[in-house]
């Protein structure tokens, strides 16, 4: 008896067994498959991260890059083109013959912080992922903040920038076109964050003006965040925000942007402890608890 949650990417797609204690059995990983493929896809790395650790799976969650409303149909997923209005949820169990729950990957990786991980007790909270987009999971008052459809959130799509950069949702501007890895590799003309982190590390002065700079578009949509929900915490997380780095640079930043903290006490900026399973690590969590 084993739960599987998957984390799908705009690159990869990584699953998780879980105990059922909550504890990584064992992942795998494969490239995102083009448009409708990802079902299949996803469908078959159950089906064999199952078989490898030899046990059934009793349930599957998936955590999609977009809007997901709450009967799983993936409505937009900006960074997977062909994917729109894809009952996600009706195939998957079809195919599989057990419970499936389909949620964004952002609303993922939060559960999973704040039942074990950095978010721990906290009834207001903002999960932040950052990677190939930014996708935000809003705890408030003790709950997800679900919304109407399912789609709250979406945050990486916030307008930072009036008439801004072209971003895939279609609009242009949005907070992820500034603050996500990909604006990095842009405003570092082309080299990866990964290699600019290393760069600071090693006191390079000219990648630590980069990350300063990125740095002050993260806080930036962060304070807009702070201002809507007034979180205890704030978690980064995501390939490009559990970097302790990039975590140091944007507490920085955010307390440069908020008045003095004897006005405005700032929240606490702090990475992700389950790092780049918690997608997954959360999806499988939330398809545990329909069969619980
Ligand atoms: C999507 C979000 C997603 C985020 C991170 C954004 O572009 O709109 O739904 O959570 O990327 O993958």
């Amino acid at each position: 008896m084993v739960a599987i949650g998957v984390d799908v990417g705009g690159t990869k797609c990584l699953a998780v067994a879980l105990n059922s204690d909550g504890s990584v059995l064992d992942s795998l990983t494969l490239p995102t498959a083009a448009g409708v493929g990802v079902v299949e896809e996803v469908a078959d790395l159950c089906v064999a991260l199952a078989l490898r650790v030899g046990q059934a799976a009793t349930s599957l969650g998936v955590g999609m890059p977009g809007t997901v409303s709450r009967d799983g149909v993936v409505y937009l997923a900006p960074h997977l083109p062909e994917v729109r209005q894809m009952p996600m949820r009706e195939l998957l169990s079809s195919q599989l013959g057990i419970p499936v729950v389909v949620d964004n990957d952002a609303t993922c990786a939060g559960v999973a912080e704040w039942k074990n991980g950095a978010a721990r007790n906290c009834d207001n909270a903002l999960v932040i992922t950052i990677g190939t987009g930014i996708g935000a999971a809003l705890i408030a008052n003790g709950k997800v903040m679900r919304g109407h459809h399912g789609f709250a959130g979406e945050s990486g799509h916030h307008i930072v920038m009036h008439g801004g950069e072209v971003c895939p949702c279609g609009r242009r501007g949005c907070w992820e076109q500034y603050a996500s890895g990909s604006a990095l590799r842009r405003l570092a003309n082309g080299v990866s964050g990964e290699e600019i982190l290393l760069r600071v590390v090693q006191e390079d002065t000219e990648a630590q003006r980069i990350l300063e700079e990125f740095a002050s578009w993260v806080a930036l949509g962060l304070f807009n965040l702070v201002n809507t929900l007034d979180p205890q915490v704030i978690v980064l997380g995501g390939g490009l925000g559990s970097s302790a780095v990039l975590r140091h640079f944007v507490a920085d930043a955010l307390g440069k942007q908020m008045p003095p903290s004897e006005l405005r006490p700032p929240p606490l900026v702090v990475t992700a402890q389950l790092g780049h399973e918690a997608g997954a690590i959360g999806a499988a969590l939330l398809g545990k608890e329909v069969i619980e």
